[in-house]
């Protein structure tokens, strides 16, 4: 990498954790390091920012991390950075700290308070770490693999006492406005059904009722179904399956579990490679870019064009999930 304008930059991870996001910070402010940027580490997100929340960061600050879940950084929803007020006084901030960039991992909330920075004239890099893998601009978010991972694993436990008991088996992965998880989380592991946001606005309880009796004539000795948390509902959902058809039915709801963990070696790719992307797009004197992964390579996006874009929902895998549990 070529030497650059950028002195001095912050680092900070926004929203709800995603496994990954700790080998991205360490790969942020190694890569900065080498380049001979100054980093700080900004504690809580953009909450911490407003409160100075400030920590100095150096190599060996982001030892030891790279196979740890959560954010040693912490993190938090800001509710202020969507008033205009919280957006200017985060700006002030960076400038007082002398900030030419700020590095911000987190989901789509935090980009969108990242962009509010940026028209104030902060230059802030995006890289994107959710679970829910709910980002239009990009085909991967650090956190999704090890969380369909911990889904997948989850349903093979709870597949082993659905089929002893020949019980009806609803569990709930996380996901609230998109059915990511759930539709990789069914895919993986065998569901014959899966409810998700895209594709239900409402749950047809009759058509599902009628499904889960002809499976049974196949010769099915228990059901697993699996629910996207936007669906909302599912422990009263199980309730009146059993009510309606006799057969004994339990819920499970995954919950935070799939947010935890030690990331997978693709998480740790993911941000390994994102965190460097970010520095070398600022080191080219790029700004206000969103990191993306797209048609297997990565590639950095003008932020405003990154939040306006709009993938729609394929429907293939649903359908297949439909076709495999013929
Ligand atoms: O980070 C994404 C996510 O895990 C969603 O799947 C879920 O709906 C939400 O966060 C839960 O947020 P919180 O941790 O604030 O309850």
């Amino acid at each position: 990498m070529a030497s650059n304008s950028i002195k001095k930059i912050g680092v900070l991870t926004s929203g709800g954790d995603a496994p990954g996001m700790n080998a991205a910070i360490r790969s942020v402010v190694r890569t900065a390091v080498y380049n001979t940027i100054d980093v700080i580490g900004i504690k809580r997100g953009f909450a911490g920012l407003l409160s100075g929340e400030i920590v100095e960061m150096n190599a060996r600050a982001v030892s030891e991390i790279v196979h740890r879940g959560g954010t040693f950084l912490l993190t938090a929803r800001c509710s202020e950075m969507m008033q205009e007020t919280g957006v200017e006084r985060a700006h002030k901030i960076c400038q007082v700290l002398g900030l030419d960039a700020l590095v911000v991992i987190g989901g789509d909330g935090s980009f969108h308070g990242a962009q509010k920075l940026s028209q104030l004239g902060t230059n802030v890099i995006c890289i994107p770490a959710t679970i829910d893998l709910d980002l239009d601009c990009t085909e991967y978010t650090i956190g999704f693999d090890t969380a369909i991972n911990t889904g997948m694993e989850a349903i093979n436990k709870i597949r082993d006492t659905s089929s002893s008991h020949e019980r009806c088996s609803l569990v709930e992965v996380m996901g609230r406005h998109a059915g990511h998880i759930a539709l990789w989380c069914s895919l993986t592991g065998g569901a014959e059904e899966v409810l998700i946001p895209e594709m239900h606005e409402k749950v047809d309880m009759d058509m599902l009722i009628q499904q889960i009796f002809a499976n049974r004539s196949k010769g099915k000795n228990h059901n697993l179904i699996i629910v996207a948390e936007g669906i909302g509902n599912t422990s009263k959902m199980a309730k009146e399956i059993e009510k309606i058809t006799g057969i004994e039915t339990r819920a499970t709801i995954l919950g935070h579990l799939q947010r935890g963990g030690s990331p997978t070696a693709i998480d740790r790719m993911h941000a390994s490679m994102m965190g460097y992307m970010a520095i070398d797009v600022l080191v080219k004197n790029k700004k206000n870019r969103v990191i993306s992964y797209v048609n297997g390579k990565y590639e950095d996006l003008d932020i405003n064009e990154a939040l306006n874009m709009k993938k729609n929902f394929d429907k293939k895998m649903y359908d297949i999930i439909k076709i495999l549990a013929i």
